[in-house]
């Protein structure tokens, strides 16, 4: 075959390299812009990992970068005058020119032919070719000239960097963070070579703009960075390498996806890969890892179906399908670590306590979990751990294992929980005349003797009209109240759990079929009227709500409060507001719903005007040691909803209004909505609301293991855990994750106690037949 890469980055030299190995037959021409020692940048890291698939695809090149490699184990984090250290995270570093060197020499000597500086417009120039490999970095000339087939995604990120180099050595991959009168700065460092390091400087708009280096020279910018992190520097000058670039020289990282990777020219197949194809930023430095893993995998499928022209459609298509899985879950981790980068300076840097900033910096890219961290280094995270435990208030012996981060009580106004796990709300539909019954205590108890800290019940309709079914549960009589107090007397008197009430109106969502007769399906016969800030209906042949007069309004309101008067009576701990969901509450924060004209639509302030009310109300009646979380619906997924940012406004106010949390879930507001989920795709909204807002938040939302829980706790992304289908699966949720993590002092239920010890044999004689496993 006759194939051509434009662009001898470390993709395309790879690529080259290992085709013409494989079958030497081949007559392979990398193009290059630059001159063979030309290039920007210094040091790239990669991981052990990639280090083995080169091994077993070209033992030489790998042995040369393994001989030039720099390699080590420990993260050092700096901030706020602390030195901060932990290890067992295995990086790789090599410089650029030294990698690129490497593999235009191993090109050579295969017999690679390279063509140095020519520019390449257009893939037209090489019309013999049967594969053009279009791997010209990110803002490929190649990809453009395709972009209908291609579809290219670029978006311009928002935070602006500078990467420079210095000679002094550092033995740690360094994160030093400092704040200036406008703002933070952080540099991410590594060295790469005997002497030296990369370092990369990184701020906001906002703060590089305060400080005019938006319009400063790089000779200005390079001693400005020199100044700020004199410290860690200890006298070594910042250097660049990169003169050449015009304009500033702070850029923006561009994320990008492709929706295509191959396209046929009409003579050649032209094929897109590494930069070219996708980025990753480099918060998690894996950018030419995945350069060199396209490579791999498009040498690997000319092996595997055939090195033949003919073939070439086949092994193009099952390149891209093999790739695109693996890209996409790198970029994913990429966007969450270069996220966590653009927000640091006003969500975490400031709130969070060193120690759990570092823990918070470690899994910013959520791909590294609690007992990731435990396994690379379990010196550190039991230090950690001990050290949540003791502002938990647990004052745990030096000899024996601290208490998991979701097994710490928490303290909200005069209640505790016992751990951090709550069973979240759920319709159980099961209810007659909104009376609780021998279900609901059965079905509640269990969830409180399987061990979570708080069991809300379902969402507890404050009036007949406001059930979303005729199975849903209510307060709104004596009769309901007493058989609450049942419920609530049997989970104090036989577990340490709290008991929590949810109560909602389910608005223009109600006089609904129970779930398994029809989910959001108006009932056959007997609806009633509904309610809602506006006239519409959510399903296109479901009821249609009056709007609500002020009338209306104050009538529900005294609802609400009378439900959260009887709650307090029948001795609920916790009290949740519900404006979630597309309920009334809900319908009035999102503008999707909420079309009115008068004082409570329009604006955030209008839209929150009604759900507040209710708030106060709810609020004068509830005894004052006990607290009210309010849950909203963070995203709407839909155009023209509530976003998080909304959310974070709304929770303000609902913070100043006297809320004690704000459980952060989301969507089912319109029926079009377009959710994208996700393991724990909802927590990302609690931790911006608890960081940003500075207001104790519930995660919600596919958590489904302990080691989530201890993540999300642990990093302070959220104060508490919710689960709700888990434990549908699984009443002893709680007590069942404590033994698989091996963590033996929770407390079961003294009836239950001979189960204890062997459901912990059991899961250790498991762990122990499962190489590396834990229980
Ligand atoms: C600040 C920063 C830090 C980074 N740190 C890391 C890191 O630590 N670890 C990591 O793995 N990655 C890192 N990267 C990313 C990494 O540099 C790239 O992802 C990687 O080099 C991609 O390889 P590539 O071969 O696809 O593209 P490139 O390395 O961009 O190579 C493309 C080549 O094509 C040439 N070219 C472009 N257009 C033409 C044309 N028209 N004609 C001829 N030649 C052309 C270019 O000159 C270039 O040599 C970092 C990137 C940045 C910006
Ligand atoms: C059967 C069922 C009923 C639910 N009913 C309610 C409810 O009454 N109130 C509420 O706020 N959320 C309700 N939810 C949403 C859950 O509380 C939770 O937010 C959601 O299921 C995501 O958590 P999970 O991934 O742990 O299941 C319900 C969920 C399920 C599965």
């Amino acid at each position: 075959m006759r194939i051509v890469c434009i662009g001898g980055g470390p993709a395309g030299l790879y690529f080259g390299l290992l085709m013409k190995k494989a079958n030497p037959a081949h007559r392979i021409t990398v193009v290059e812009r630059n001159r063979p020692y030309d290039t920007f940048g210094w040091g790239v890291v990669f991981s052990d990992a990639t280090m083995e698939n080169m091994r077993a695809c070209d033992a030489e090149t790998a042995r040369e970068i393994e001989d030039a490699f720099n390699h080590w184990d420990d993260i050092e984090v700096l901030i706020k005058g602390r030195r901060m250290r932990t290890t067992g995270h295995g990086f790789v570093g090599i410089g650029r020119k030294r990698l690129l060197n490497i593999l235009q020499a191993r090109c050579q000597a295969l017999g690679v032919e390279l063509v140095f500086d020519r520019e390449v417009e257009s893939d037209i120039e090489f019309p013999e070719a049967d594969l053009v490999v279009a791997c010209d970095g990110v803002n490929s000339k190649l990809r453009n000239r395709y972009a209908a087939t291609f579809e290219p995604d670029l978006s311009v990120r928002p935070n602006r960097y500078i990467w420079l180099g210095t000679e002094k050595s550092f033995d740690a991959f360094t994160f030093d963070f400092r704040r200036t009168e406008h703002g933070w700065f952080q540099a991410h460092i590594y060295k790469f070579d005997e002497k030296t390091s990369t370092f990369i400087v990184e701020t906001t708009e906002e703060t590089l703009r305060a400080h005019g280096l938006d319009r400063a020279g790089q000779d200005e910018s390079v001693a400005f960075c020199q100044t700020l992190f004199a410290d860690v520097l200890e006298g070594a000058p910042l250097l660049t390498n990169s003169r050449h670039l015009r304009g500033s020289a702070w850029l923006n990282f561009s994320r990008l996806v492709c929706g295509k990777w191959n396209h046929f020219n009409g003579k050649s197949h032209v094929v897109l890969m590494g930069d070219a194809a996708h980025t990753a930023h480099f918060a998690i430095g894996s950018g030419t890892k995945l350069a060199l893993e396209d490579a791999i995998e498009l040498a690997r499928q000319f092996e595997r179906l055939g090195d033949a022209p003919a073939l070439i459609p086949d092994v193009l298509a099952a390149y891209e399908e093999v790739r695109r899985v693996d890209v996409a879950r790198i970029q994913n981790a990429a966007r969450n670590a270069m996220e966590w980068f653009e927000v640091v300076g006003s969500r975490y840097a400031d709130t969070l306590e060193p120690e759990q900033f570092m823990y918070s910096l470690l899994t910013r890219s959520q791909r590294i979990s609690h007992e990731n961290l435990r396994l690379r280094d379990p010196v550190w995270l039991e230090g950690y751990e001990r050290w949540f435990a003791r502002r938990g208030g647990l004052n745990a012996d030096p000899g024996s294992r601290p208490t998991p981060p979701m097994f710490t009580p928490y303290r909200v106004r005069g209640v505790t929980l016992p751990n951090r796990i709550v069973m979240s709300p759920m319709a159980m539909y099961s209810a007659k005349d909104g009376v609780p019954n021998d279900f609901h205590l059965v079905h509640l108890g269990s969830r409180a003797l399987g061990g979570a800290g708080l069991v809300f019940g379902e969402m507890t309709c404050v009036s007949p009209d406001a059930r979303i079914t005729p199975g849903c549960l209510g307060l709104w009589n004596d009769e309901q109240a007493a058989a609450w107090r049942r419920i609530v007397d049997f989970i104090h008197g036989h577990s340490a759990a709290k008991v929590g009430l949810q109560i909602g109106h389910a608005g223009r969502k109600g006089s609904t079929r129970v779930a398994w007769e029809g989910i959001d399906q108006p009932l056959a016969d007997g609806n009633w009227q509904l309610l809602a800030p506006s006239a519409t209906s959510y399903l296109p042949h479901g009821g249609i709500p009056r709007a609500m007069s002020l009338g209306d309004m104050a009538r529900v309101k005294a609802d609400f409060a009378a439900a959260a008067e009887r709650g307090a009576a029948s001795g609920f701990d916790v009290l949740e507001l519900h404006c979630a969901h597309g309920y009334l509450l809900s319908s009035f924060l999102s503008p999707l719903t909420n079309r009115r004209e008068d004082l409570y639509g329009g604006r955030h302030e209008n839209r929150a005007r009604y759900p507040l009310e209710v708030f106060a109300a709810i609020r004068a009646v509830w005894p004052e040691e006990r607290p009210i979380s309010v849950r909203l619906s963070c995203h709407d997924w839909f155009d023209g909803g509530n976003t998080p940012e909304d959310a974070a406004i709304f929770a303000r106010l609902f913070k100043e209004a006297g809320a004690d949390l704000i459980d952060c879930s989301s969507g089912q507001v319109v029926r079009e909505e377009k959710p994208v989920y996700g393991r724990l795709f909802q927590t990302p909204f609690a931790d911006k609301i608890r960081n940003e807002v500075g207001i104790a938040t519930i995660a919600v939302g596919a958590i489904s293991e302990a080691d989530h829980a201890n993540s999300i706790i642990a990093a302070g992304r959220a104060d508490l855990c919710a689960l709700a289908r888990p434990h549908l699966a699984d009443p002893a949720w709680t007590l069942h994750e404590a033994a698989k993590i091996g963590f033996k002092s929770i407390p079961w239920p003294r009836q239950y106690h001979s189960g204890k010890a062997p459901y912990e044999a059991n899961l250790e004689r498991a762990a122990a037949q499962t190489p590396g496993g834990r229980a």
